[in-house]
């Protein structure tokens, strides 16, 4: 059968629904809105926005955030127009499947696990670093050998360095989260929406305070002249920045992995990826527009930002409310990317492309509990021992990837099927998918060849899984009959 055969829609509409091993639809809009808030506001915000201030932008950063955002917004049109025509659990894998292809999906799919579950390990790592530090605060002492990876040496205040044995408190959130996405998606969206509260607040409160504390002499100039050197302030510098501070807005999309599990989602899914999109946008622009003013842009290359802000300001228990939220923040971040990571690999398994223990609902809770397990020992691996320096960017060059092809997905269904009713469509086809292509490549080719290459050598482990496992085990080869095609 061809590679590049695709799933009638019809089918997969079908499939979704069919018996008692399907999720339950139980999430509204403002569930949907929380999830995207809850994955997308975590270490992008609280640590990128100073390194991009001092190195690139200077308080254009600004400017940066916008433009980043609109990048963000052609890709979350049209992961919406998808989601209400394929309101599936696998979202990008999905859309893929239905335009481009088995082979094409399988790629996709697997790459979604850099953004999903490498993103969670990552984060789950900064977690265990905002959490020791914390401890350490209030006077818990950690050992340093039980928080950290032995192949990440980790740097003592006094400049000593520690060899770690296993990063435990990172393991520890990883068990937690897993184990509430077992026991359901109701439980976890309501644990996340009142994360959710408590950052958002956090991030409104740290805005208005520091609004008072701003020196607008900060603010000259806003656009600090380019060094020479292509990224080095100036224009390019704004755009060097959008490409940096691009990982504080992954996670909207996380949100058309719930698709299977939301109320009416014609409706809510848009509302739930462009509404989340547009909240942190305006939280995104004021907060980096109170830290420029508040510290000047030269002084924020520093570990801890946001501290250094706090630090104006005669409100020195603000620093600790703010770790609080950031804590918060990363435990709802990990949260959100492991419910997506299980809801695609479902929805993979379900096509036959992956074994079906990834598929299997448990009947009270109705959560694919044991690939929920699965993750949870997979990530809980890299969380307690890899070295989690290299893996960040993979995020997000994954997930840029997976932008890309879901921009192009749009052009094909509009051709492929151009009748299709449409509850949501994506504005000036073609030129929104095609721009939201040419941002994605262009922040992708601003994350290096190193990235390039290690998203090929996971590409290329995915692809001898596929010749090797999927191709014969995929459904649509097995049984390419179909009832209707749509
Ligand atoms: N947007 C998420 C964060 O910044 C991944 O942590």
């Amino acid at each position: 059968m061809s590679l590049f055969v695709t799933k009638p829609l019809s089918r997969i509409i079908a499939e979704s629904e069919g018996g008692e091993h399907t999720l339950k639809r139980s999430l509204s809009a403002t569930q949907l809105v929380a999830l995207g808030i809850g994955a997308i506001i975590g270490a992008g915000l609280f640590s990128l926005t100073g390194i991009a201030a001092a190195e690139n932008a200077g308080p254009a950063v600004v400017i940066s955030f916008l433009l980043a955002a609109v990048g963000c917004a052609f890709a979350g049109m049209c992961y919406s127009e998808f989601s209400t025509m394929i309101p599936i659990a696998g979202s990008a894998y999905t859309y893929s499947y239905a335009t481009m292809g088995e082979f094409l999906a399988w790629i996709i799919g697997w790459d979604l696990v850099l953004e999903y579950a490498v993103g969670a390990a990552t984060v789950s790592v900064s977690w265990s670093a905002y959490v020791v530090s914390f401890l350490h605060d209030i006077g818990i002492h950690l050992p340093p050998q039980l928080t950290a990876s032995p192949f990440e040496p980790l740097k003592m205040s006094d400049g000593t360095l520690v060899h770690g044995i296993i990063n435990l408190p990172a393991v520890f959130i990883v068990v937690v989260v897993s184990l509430l996405l077992m026991i359901g998606i109701q439980e976890s969206a309501r644990v996340n929406s009142l994360i959710v509260v408590i950052k958002v607040s956090v991030v409104v409160v740290f805005i208005i305070v520091g609004y008072n504390y701003i020196n607008p002499s900060n603010y000259t100039p806003f656009i600090p002249q380019n060094t020479g050197v292509f990224g080095e302030y100036g224009w390019s510098g704004i755009v060097r920045a959008a490409g940096v501070i691009f990982f504080a807005y992954i996670g909207f999309d996380a949100v058309s992995t719930a698709a299977q599990e939301a109320r009416n989602p014609q409706r809510t899914m848009p509302i739930g990826i462009i509404g989340s999109l547009v909240i942190c946008t305006i939280l995104y622009v004021l907060f980096a527009w109170v830290m420029t003013g508040m510290v000047n842009y030269k002084d924020l290359r520093v570990a801890a930002p946001v501290a250094l802000a706090i630090d104006q300001t005669p409100y020195p228990w603000l620093a600790g409310l703010i770790k609080l939220a950031i804590i918060a923040g990363f435990t709802s971040v990990i949260l959100v990317m492991l419910l997506g990571q299980s809801r695609v690999f479902f929805s993979m398994s379900r096509d036959g492309l992956l074994p079906k223990i990834f598929s299997d609902i448990h009947p009270k809770w109705s959560t694919p509990y044991r690939s929920n397990l699965l993750f949870m020992v997979f990530v809980s691996l890299f969380s307690a021992f890899a070295p989690i320096s290299v893996v960040g960017h993979m995020t997000s060059i994954g997930t840029l990837f997976a932008f890309s092809l879901v921009c192009a997905g749009i052009l094909v269904m509009r051709r492929t099927h151009p009748d299709l009713a449409r509850p949501f469509r994506t504005p000036l086809v073609p030129l929104v998918p095609i721009l939201g292509i040419l941002v994605n490549i262009f922040l992708m080719y601003g994350l290096g060849w190193e990235n390039w290459l290690r998203l090929f050598v996971w590409l290329v482990i995915g692809l001898v899984i596929y010749f090797t496992y999927s191709r014969y085990h995929s459904n649509l080869a097995r049984h390419p009959q179909t009832d209707k095609t749509v």
